[in-house]
């Protein structure tokens, strides 16, 4: 992710230093950039002298001393709280007052982060998407410390580097990882009930419902290992609310690692020679029904979102297709079908399973009630 956010930031007229204490890593990094610059220049999306420019706009270190002048550093080092707050600690010794100090974590506090430093209130999460040159979104998350002027300024940074960024509360998954939830794990449980195969899955939410991919293509790009873990992480952060639940299914899937396409195997078989079978049922009814019921789920989260101040309506919507490429926003989308039929296909799943998974959220109730919409035009 590191060498990524780096390419974004020389593209955009930064000087760059890129740290890391594994000079393999540091060495695997810049060969990415070069290759992926290369890849830029074949396909004329740059010239070959812009290339150059943004080549030596990034320098290669090991040591923390030479960011002494820096006015922002991303942290975008492995996923461990007690190691990134060192390292926070350890880089407020080198850094002027002035200096942001942000983290590109998905999973942790950015409240915590920031709760070991001298300056906390110049501390902030900026959480970019992979791959960070490709994926416009960037989630900007003040700790419960930061100061509005270290957000202000953050925004206009990362706004000035050609990216759309949306503002969210300091909680688990932030705006994307929470709301994205079930796109992943209802899919599994129609999967689990025998409702339907996985590729009759994938194909209702791409024919039917206009997304890129489905969602079992895309776990297994993800990888298991990293989309089960974010899943493990919403779910403990939010106490064990059933919401997020993690399945056996994906589990084990992990257990015998088989992450995905990165290990040749996951849902879906990667060998050479391996075919994928057709949907064994292209009923529009079924389809249909497996595309609502995960639909509804997508739009209960992102509309509790919004109810429990979150974000904003606008950087709901744009977070998800931005983020993760949905074709509409969800919270537009739910307009479009109707709160109270989203309403309805959420009680009628709950009168079923009696399972607090399906729980309506207050504001749909309250929304159906009154007959109103998110967006008025
Ligand atoms: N991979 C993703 O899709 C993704 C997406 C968004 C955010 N993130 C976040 O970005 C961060 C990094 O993720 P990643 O997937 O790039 O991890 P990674 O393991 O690929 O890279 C982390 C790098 O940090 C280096 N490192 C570890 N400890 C260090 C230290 N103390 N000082 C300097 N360098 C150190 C390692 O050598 C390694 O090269 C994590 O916080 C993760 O949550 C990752």
């Amino acid at each position: 992710m590191g060498a990524g956010i780096a390419q974004v930031a020389a593209q955009n007229g930064n000087q760059v230093i890129v740290i890391d204490t594994n000079l393999v890593a540091l060495e695997k990094a810049k060969k990415g950039i070069d290759a992926t610059l290369q890849k830029l220049v074949d396909k004329q999306k740059i010239t070959a002298e812009k290339s150059v420019e943004i080549s030596n706009a990034i320098t290669w270190n090991n040591h923390f001393e030479v960011l002494k002048n820096c006015d922002l550093i991303i942290e975008a080092i492995v996923e461990n709280l007690n190691i990134k707050q060192n390292l926070f600690a350890e880089l407020e010794a080198i850094v002027s007052d002035e200096c942001i100090l942000a983290t590109n974590t998905s999973s942790l506090s950015i409240t915590s982060i920031a709760a070991n430093c001298n300056k906390p209130e110049r501390v902030i999460g900026i959480h970019f998407f992979n791959p960070a040159p490709v994926m416009e979104l960037v989630e900007i998350v003040p700790a419960l410390q930061t100061s509005a002027a270290t957000t202000s300024k953050a925004i206009s940074i990362i706004d000035s580097w050609n990216k759309k960024t949306v503002t969210t509360k300091d909680t688990p998954g932030f705006i994307v990882n929470r709301i994205a939830r079930p796109f992943y794990s209802e899919a599994i449980r129609i999967y689990e009930e025998g409702m339907a195969s996985i590729e009759t899955i994938d194909y209702a939410m791409k024919t039917i419902g206009g997304f890129k991919m489905g969602p079992f293509e895309l776990m297994d790009l993800i990888g298991h290992d990293v989309n089960y873990m974010v899943t493990e992480t919403v779910w403990t952060s939010f106490y064990f609310d059933p919401r997020y639940t993690p399945s056996f299914t994906q589990k084990r899937l992990v257990e015998a690692k088989w992450f995905g396409k990165k290990s040749g195997r996951g849902f879906y078989n990667y060998a050479d020679g391996a075919k994928k079978n057709d949907p064994e049922s292209t009923d529009n009814v079924l389809l249909e029904n497996i595309f609502i019921r995960i639909l509804v789920m997508l739009m209960n989260e992102a509309a509790n979102a919004l109810y429990l101040n979150v974000a904003n309506k606008e950087d709901i919507d744009l977070a998800m297709t931005k983020g993760v490429n949905y074709p509409k926003g969800l919270l537009k989308w739910a307009d479009e079908i109707g709160i109270s039929n989203c309403m309805d296909i959420l009680d009628t799943l709950y009168d079923e399973y009696r399972e607090d998974r399906y729980r309506c959220s207050p504001i749909l109730r309250r929304m159906a009630n009154f007959e109103e919409v998110f967006y008025s035009n």
